[in-house]
């Protein structure tokens, strides 16, 4: 009992109730940190000076296996830098810093990546209000920094010079250098794919060049995106982009080069995206698919070309329709050992109206020739994959050492004729000569352009379907696997809710366009069902193993609940490993968006019905249905608003949907630290009382109007008064408000908690009827706190307002002091070294540490 009660004090310290302001702006050598260590802050242990930027060992999207050293974008988390990104580590392993320099170290031994060797020894890490990482010396010269080591992204103040490139992440939450480049030449910016271009800069019809004078690097700034040259005083190109607060250039996973900008109240606006059209990303169907465009605002579809069907997992893409005919790699000896020069080498046709990504900036037209020339060019070179030959013209463009996919042009019908190489069993090739007049009437009604349209709409629709569906499941491998019998097994559960279809929900969501919010469980996307209701998509992450049966059976237990104040599930998708949940679609966002955004201030009313609802939503959830279930996640986050600002609670039920291995715990933590209850920490049961606490901390919110933990904007006359307090504000201005409204309370000045933005439309009994109910939910021991119908009466009036226990709040003391002293770190960090050093000696001591709020904890009780 007592290490581990030892331990969570250090991790209070640490990382607990004031995560958002304990780090720092440097760090000094000797220093170790691994993820589960700043488990609370989500691994953040280094902050720019205003927490614009956060160091941290991190997950992305909530994985457990992948965790990298990464620099983040606070207001939008994106990641703008990773150190280790093709060599991701545990939540156990550690990162040190030492004068060498800093070091990744896997299971504790073995060096999974590090800064190269330095000039001068190391004397600080230091992350800059710009979202560089910089190792600096005993003077304060930069020996190394991240801003010279880019991945696939810049920020403003950060330069890309020539020479250098950006290379995409696999996927959003797999950091790996992916397949796609841009990079900086003497005279332009261009996009790549296993070295064959699909778009330059300079090519963008707005991208002015002012001279033509050398391209030394590229930026970005409030304004623009721009090639500069001779040391930044002549700009070569320029994108001229809406004013922005803050801006941020990736090549996403996909390919494509974006922009985006962030206001002050981090609203995102893509301002910039290069190429913008989808269908000229070299990989967007895969290998082979032809990628083409709908009406003008759906998004492009994927099929395969005639003469060629979806391939397997095992062969992404699209394959020849013939099980006769293979398309070979590359120079893949083994293939062309007793092939290369005999005629099993042959050439299936892909139909006219289509086109090739990189022809438009190939300089592989070396030669301007006859039809057959430019298949024995082909036939001659291993490394040629197929050709396209231009009738017009006659150029001939040799698709070398990958095959991405392919587009519909709208450019005449024969004039782009298009060969795959293929590499025949039998000995009867396809002679492009011989087949071009047979291949007519396929190529005609496979035009997509205008007129033929709709026929091969008509044509493709089974095509189109399926692999819509399989395209946004597997686009990340380019794979074209179609749905395995699993998905269409059927079971039957009493009250489950509706079962949609994954390619339902795409459409539904217009694949997934629209994000409206992210939680622990997943993103959520904005959708609307064919008969015009709106609806909230969830997707679900990291489920694990967990059997559809299971997800099924929990699934139907929040089905069946129904109140007015929980959000209402509609339905849901389990195909594959894809697990989603179908909400209804609520007007005005979640209660964090109105309570601390930048809009209208709420009006105490409003605030009052919000407590109201919610208290009657979570009493509901406690005894009104047939099993009770611990919420576990209260936070404004998780308080959506309908119409009228009725409240209604979502995400209830969900932790029960967590695999006991996983850290589930962990995810669902981690929005959640001002709201944790003490016994969090400690050895107790959760109970339904520790849904009642964080209610008391949502209460203060509401009455205040902004975070507990957070920056206060008091003003002079109330920082006087507390000052004089036992540690309830340092002279930064850092305040932890339940401390303070416990101080008010007990000076009778209720008042002076309320949000400023009310002016004078509040009473001060009106606050205080609040502020009391919060200090009863917060006791620290959980048998005073009352339960929430008691809650609800004390709001409602039918229940006397009970009186706040003095000595079951102490404890709030104690977290403000806490929270005040952190905002000192910087001065106190070698103190904190040594304190920090018992938790992180070994991997297995922290282990232990933490196994006593294994995750079935939270997912046994409901
Ligand atoms: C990392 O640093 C800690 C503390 O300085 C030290 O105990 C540990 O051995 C270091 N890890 C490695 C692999 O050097
Ligand atoms: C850091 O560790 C090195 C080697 O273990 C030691 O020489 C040095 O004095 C330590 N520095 C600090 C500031 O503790
Ligand atoms: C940091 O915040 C302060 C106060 O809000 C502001 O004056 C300053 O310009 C900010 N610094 C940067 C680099 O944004
Ligand atoms: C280095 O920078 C830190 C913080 O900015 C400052 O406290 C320190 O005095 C500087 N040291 C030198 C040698 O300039
Ligand atoms: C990206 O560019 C670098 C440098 O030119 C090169 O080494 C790497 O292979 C390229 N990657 C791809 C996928 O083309
Ligand atoms: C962006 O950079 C350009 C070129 O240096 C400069 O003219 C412009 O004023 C900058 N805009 C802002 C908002 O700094
Ligand atoms: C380039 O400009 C920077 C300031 O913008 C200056 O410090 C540097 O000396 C210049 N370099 C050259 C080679 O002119
Ligand atoms: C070469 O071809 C053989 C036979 O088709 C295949 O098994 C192998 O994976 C190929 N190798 C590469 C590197 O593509
Ligand atoms: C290809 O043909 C040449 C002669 O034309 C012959 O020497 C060589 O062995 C053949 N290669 C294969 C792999 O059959
Ligand atoms: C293509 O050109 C070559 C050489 O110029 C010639 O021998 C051949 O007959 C031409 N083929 C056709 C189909 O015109
Ligand atoms: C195949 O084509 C590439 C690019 O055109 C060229 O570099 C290579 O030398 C050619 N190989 C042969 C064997 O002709």
């Amino acid at each position: 009992m007592e290490p581990i009660f030892c331990f969570s004090l250090i991790l209070l310290f640490f990382s607990g109730i004031s995560a958002d302001y304990i780090f720092s702006e440097s760090i000094n050598p000797n220093f170790t940190a691994t993820y589960l260590q700043f488990i609370y802050s989500s691994g953040a242990f280094l902050s720019s000076r205003n927490g614009t930027f956060e160091a941290a060992i991190f997950n992305p999207e909530h994985q457990q296996s992948r965790f990298y050293l990464c620099v983040i974008h606070v207001p939008s988390r994106t990641i703008i830098w990773s150190a280790n990104r093709d060599a991701p580590i545990s939540n156990s392993d550690t990162m040190n810093l030492t004068t060498k320099g800093i070091t990744i170290f896997y299971h504790d031994r073995n060096v999974k990546w590090s800064t190269p060797p330095l000039k001068s020894p190391v004397s600080a890490l230091q992350l800059t209000e710009t979202g560089n990482l910089v190792l600096l010396d005993s003077s304060n010269v930069s020996l190394w920094e991240s801003f010279q080591h880019p991945t696939d992204t810049i920020v403003m103040g950060q330069r890309l010079p020539v020479g250098t490139w950006l290379s995409s992440a696999i996927s959003v939450s797999d950091l790996s250098t992916g397949d796609y480049n841009l990079s900086i030449t003497s005279s332009d910016a261009i996009l790549q794919w296993h070295g064959q271009t699909y778009w330059k800069l300079s090519m963008v019809s707005n991208a002015f060049q002012d001279s033509s004078h050398m391209v030394e690097y590229m930026a970005i700034n409030r304004t623009a995106l721009d090639l500069f040259g001779s040391n930044g005083t002549v700009t070569v190109f320029r994108v001229v982009l809406p004013m922005a607060h803050f801006r941020i250039a990736k090549l996403a996973v996909n390919g494509q080069f974006t922009v985006q900008s962030f206001s002050g109240t981090g609203w995102v606006v893509q301002d910039f995206v290069g190429p913008d059209n989808g269908c000229e990303t070299p990989f967007f169907c895969g290998r082979l698919g032809l990628c083409t465009h709908g009406a003008a605002s759906s998004s492009p579809s994927c099929y395969c070309p005639p003469n060629f069907h979806a391939g397997s997992s095992d062969v992404p893409g699209c394959v020849p329709s013939s099980g006769s005919y293979s398309s070979p790699s590359a120079c893949n000896s083994s293939v062309y050992d007793g092939a290369s020069n005999s005629s099993s080498v042959s050439y299936l046709e892909l139909g006219g109206g289509i086109q090739y990504f990189g022809n438009t900036y190939s300089n592989t037209v070396t030669y301007v020739v006859n039809l057959t020339i430019c298949q024995d060019i082909c036939s001659r070179n291993c490394s040629c994959l197929g050709f396209f030959y231009e009738n017009s013209s006659g150029s001939c463009y040799i698709l070398e050492n990958q095959l991405g996919s392919i587009m519909s042009s709208s450019g005449g019908a024969n004039n782009s004729l298009g060969y795959i190489k293929v590499i025949g069993a039998l000995a009867s090739a396809i002679d492009p000569r011989t087949s071009e007049d047979d291949s007519l009437p396929v190529a005609v009604l496979v035009i997509i352009p205008i007129a033929g349209f709709i026929i091969a709409m008509a044509l493709g629709f089974l095509w189109l379907r399926r692999y819509r569906t399989s395209r946004a499941k597997e686009r990340e491998l380019g794979n074209f696997k179609s749905r395995s019998s699993d998905d269409l097994e059927t079971f039957y559960i009493p009250g489950l809710p509706k079962r949609f279809d994954y390619e339902e929900l795409v459409e539904a969501t217009d694949s997934f366009k629209t994000l409206i919010g992210s939680g622990g469980f997943g993103a959520v996307f904005k959708g609307q069902l064919p008969d015009k209701t709106l609806v909230a998509v969830k997707k679900i992450v990291s489920l694990g193993n967990q059997g559809k049966k299971d997800f099924c059976t929990e699934i139907a237990i929040i089905g069946n609940i129904h109140h007015v104040n929980l959000v209402k599930l509609k339905g849901f998708c389990a195909e594959g490993r894809q697990r989603l949940l179908i909400y209804e679609f609520m007007n005005r966002g979640s209660l964090d968006r109105s309570l601390f955004g930048g809009g209208p201030a709420l009006e105490w009313q409003e605030r009052f019905d919000i407590a109201l609802g919610t208290a009657r939503g979570l009493a509901y959830l406690h005894g009104g249905c047939e099993q009770k279930i611990i919420h576990c996640d209260i936070k404004p986050e998780n308080i959506l608003l309908h119409d009228h600002f009725q409240a209604k609670i979502s995400d209830f039920g969900l932790s029960k949907l967590l695999s006991p291995e996983q850290s589930g715990l962990f995810t669902t933590m981690r929005g959640t630290r001002g709201y944790l209850a003490p016994e969090w920490l400690t050895n107790s049961a959760i109970t339904e009382k520790t849904d009642v606490y964080s209610f008391g901390m949502v209460l203060l919110e509401l009455v205040s109007g902004r975070k507990n933990c957070s920056v206060g904007s008091q003003s002079p006359s109330k920082d006087e008064s507390m000052s004089s307090n036992s540690g309830t504000s340092s002279g930064t201005g850092l305040v932890y408000f339940p401390l303070y409204a416990l101080e008010m309370h007990e000076q009778g000045r209720h008042l002076e908690l309320a949000d400023p933005r009310l002016g004078g439309r509040v009473s001060n009994e009106e606050v205080e009827k609040l502020v009391r109910v919060a200090l009863c939910c917060v006791h620290e021991e959980p048998s005073l706190r009352p339960n929430m119908a008691t809650v609800v009466g004390m709001l409602e009036g039918g229940t006397p307002l009970a009186q706040p226990r003095i000595e079951s709040l102490n404890f709030l003391r104690f977290y403000g002091r806490r929270f005040s002293e952190a905002s000192m770190i910087a001065e106190e960090s070698t103190a904190s070294q040594q304190a920090r050093k018992p938790s992180a000696t070994s991997t297995g001591g922290s282990q232990t540490a933490f196994s006593y709020i294994s995750s079935h904890d939270i997912s046994g009780p409901r």
